[in-house]
C-alpha cells in the first residue's frame, strides 16, 4: 500500500483529484467508481476546477457508484444520485448515460443488487474506485461483520451509522434504515483503490484498518490485501501512524 501524506484537508482533496486526473488523462474511457460522503467532496470540487480551466475531460469517462440508501428517489437531496450531480457530474461534460448507482428506488431488493453487479460487469469492471472511510471502519455501506466475498446487497445500517447520517436529516426518523452497497468482492475487483481520510477523529480507524489485523470486523482491513491501493489522508488522520 502507498501512502500519501497531505498536510491538511486542501492538500489531500488536491492530491487525491490529481491521481483521478492522471487516470482520466492515460485512459479517457476510464470506469471510475466513485463514492459520497464529506471526505470526498473536496476532491469532486478540485475536479471540477481543473475541468474548467480545460484541463480535463470526461466526455468518454463511465462511473458506478459505491452505494445508494433504498427508497430514496434521485431528486431527494439527501440521495447519493443528488450529491453526485450536484458535486460533480452537473458540473463537468460528463455523459449522464454513464454514470450508475443503484437504482434506490428499487422495492426489491434482489434485483436492484443483481441488476447492478450487471451494470458494473457490462461496463467491464472498475478501473480506479474512490473509497472514504467510515469511524468503524466501514468503506461503501459494508458494516463491521459483513463477509469478505459479498457482490453487491442489501444493508441494514448500523445505529452507529445512522447516528452519523442524522445532521443531514431533519429527525432520526427520517434517516433511511437500509442501503444498497457494492460489497467487499465487488470493490477488491477494481483495478486501483485511492483512500481518502481527513481528521483526527479518523485516525484511530486509520491506525486499526490498514495497520492493525485483517478482519471482517473492520471491514476496510481487507485492502491490506489488495495489490494497487494508495492512501491519500491528512496529518490529522495519520497522527497515530509513524
Ligand atoms: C457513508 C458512506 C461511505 C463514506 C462514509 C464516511 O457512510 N456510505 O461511503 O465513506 O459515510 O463519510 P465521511 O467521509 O463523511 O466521514
Amino acid at each position: 500500500m502507498k501512502i500519501i501524506r497531505a498536510k491538511d484537508y486542501n492538500d489531500m482533496s488536491r492530491k487525491a483529484a490529481n491521481i483521478i486526473s492522471a487516470q482520466i488523462i492515460m485512459k479517457p474511457n476510464c470506469v471510475l467508481g466513485l463514492a459520497t460522503g464529506s471526505t470526498p467532496i473536496g476532491t469532486y470540487a478540485q475536479l471540477v476546477d481543473w475541468y474548467k480551466k480545460g484541463d480535463l475531460d470526461f466526455s468518454e469517462v463511465t462511473t458506478v457508484n459505491l452505494d445508494e440508501y433504498k427508497g430514496l428517489t434521485r431528486d431527494n437531496d439527501q440521495s447519493y444520485y443528488y450529491f453526485m450531480n450536484d458535486n460533480l457530474f452537473s458540473k463537468v461534460n460528463i455523459d449522464l448515460n454513464k454514470t450508475f448507482l443503484p437504482d434506490g428506488t428499487e422495492p426489491d431488493s434482489n434485483k436492484a443488487c443483481s441488476d447492478y453487479n450487471k451494470i458494473i460487469a457490462d461496463v467491464g469492471g472498475v478501473d480506479l474506485q474512490l473509497l472514504g472511510l467510515g469511524h468503524n471502519g466501514h468503506i461503501g455501506f459494508n458494516e463491521p461483520g459483513m463477509a469478505f466475498e459479498a457482490e453487491t446487497h442489501c444493508v441494514d445500517l448500523t445505529e452507529s451509522t445512522m447516528k452519523a447520517n442524522q445532521r443531514f436529516f431533519a429527525s432520526m426518523d427520517d434517516v433511511p434504515k437500509q442501503a444498497y452497497t457494492m460489497g467487499i468482492k465487488t470493490i477488491m475487483q477494481a483495478k486501483k483503490i485511492l483512500v481518502v481520510v481527513s481528521g483526527e477523529d479518523k485516525a484511530s480507524i486509520v491506525k486499526e484498518a490498514f495497520f492493525g489485523p485483517i478482519t471482517p470486523k473492520v471491514q476496510a482491513s481487507v485492502l491490506q490485501l489488495h495489490n494497487d491501493v494508495t492512501l491519500v489522508a491528512d496529518e490529522a488522520a495519520l497522527s497515530l501512524v509513524k
